[in-house]
């Protein structure tokens, strides 16, 4: 049987091994979620099932994953990448023809070729650079390999698909000029320092397991990575009720912009 100390262990033996601070997560739907995958596991503790994965890197590999939930699609929420495209993007590229992005938490990929293409459309002869970063190397290597579902695609327009993709087999590889224009890095955004210095941030379905004190610190640092006039754009359930205490200006629904 689970105990506070049986947790308290694990959440420790968890950090050494992978890194990931349980401490930032919200506990009680952690545990239960973790508490479900060891069940299914055959294991009856946090460090019955901890000795488990020590042991079975298949195991720990396919934890980790579930752990960090990679889901993710091209354009994802269309409607608000509609005014990423129409409207954001276009007033940074006024006020500076070289973007720095950062696409945090980027899973295999998708929101950064999202964000190459449009700009490709937008401003094809600028040197911009997207920066994408994620935990887990598993999704990076995805990201760099460049190769999709159908599933992952509906969301981009045909003209679009048919200028990036080429089909092979059943799968979509995303082409060398797309992938050219994206640097992947393995990042930990509640361990690893911060660049500065960006135009846009994007950070969405990232954060939905951190505890409030972990988003809001998060949040204050993705403020002090931005330019003045920069701007941060999140997930479609994840508004920042205090985005002003930050220092943050509304801009659009789930976009803020940090003040000129
Ligand atoms: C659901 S995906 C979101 C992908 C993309 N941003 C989107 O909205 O489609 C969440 C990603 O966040 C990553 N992630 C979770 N915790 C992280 C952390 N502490 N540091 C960096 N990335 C993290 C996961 O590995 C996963 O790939």
């Amino acid at each position: 049987m689970s105990d506070d100390k049986d947790w308290e262990t694990f959440k420790q033996k968890l950090f050494n091994k992978s890194a990931i601070d349980l401490n930032q997560y919200k506990p009680a739907q952690m545990q239960r979620r973790i508490t479900n995958f060891y069940t299914r596991h055959g294991a009856k503790t946090y460090v019955e099932f901890f000795s488990k994965i020590e042991s079975d890197s298949r195991l720990y590999k396919e934890f980790v994953d579930f752990l960090t939930i990679n889901v993710t699609e091209f354009f994802r929420t269309p409607e608000k990448f509609v005014e990423l495209e129409e409207k954001v993007i276009p007033e940074l590229l006024s006020a500076s023809p070289r973007l720095n992005i950062w696409s945090a938490g980027c899973s295999i990929g998708a929101e950064p070729y999202s964000l190459a293409m449009i700009l490709m459309d937008k401003a094809p002869h600028s040197k911009h650079r997207i920066l994408a970063s994620d935990l887990d190397v598993e999704m990076l290597a995805k990201a760099k390999a460049g190769s999709y579902a159908p599933g992952d695609l509906k969301n981009i327009a045909p003209a679009r698909l048919n200028r990036h993709f080429s089909k092979v087999n059943d799968n979509f590889i995303i082409s060398d000029d797309v992938k050219s224009r994206v640097e992947f890095v393995r990042h930990n955004l509640l361990l690893d320092k911060f660049e500065c210095g960006f135009d846009l941030i994007l950070c969405r379905n990232v954060v939905i397991y951190f505890t409030e004190e972990a988003k809001d610190a998060l949040y204050r640092r993705f403020f002090a990575a931005l330019k003045p006039g920069g701007v941060f754009f999140v997930g479609g359930t994840e508004a920042i009720l205090n985005f002003r205490e930050i220092g943050f200006q509304h801009y659009l629904p789930f976009f803020y912009r940090k003040p000129l």
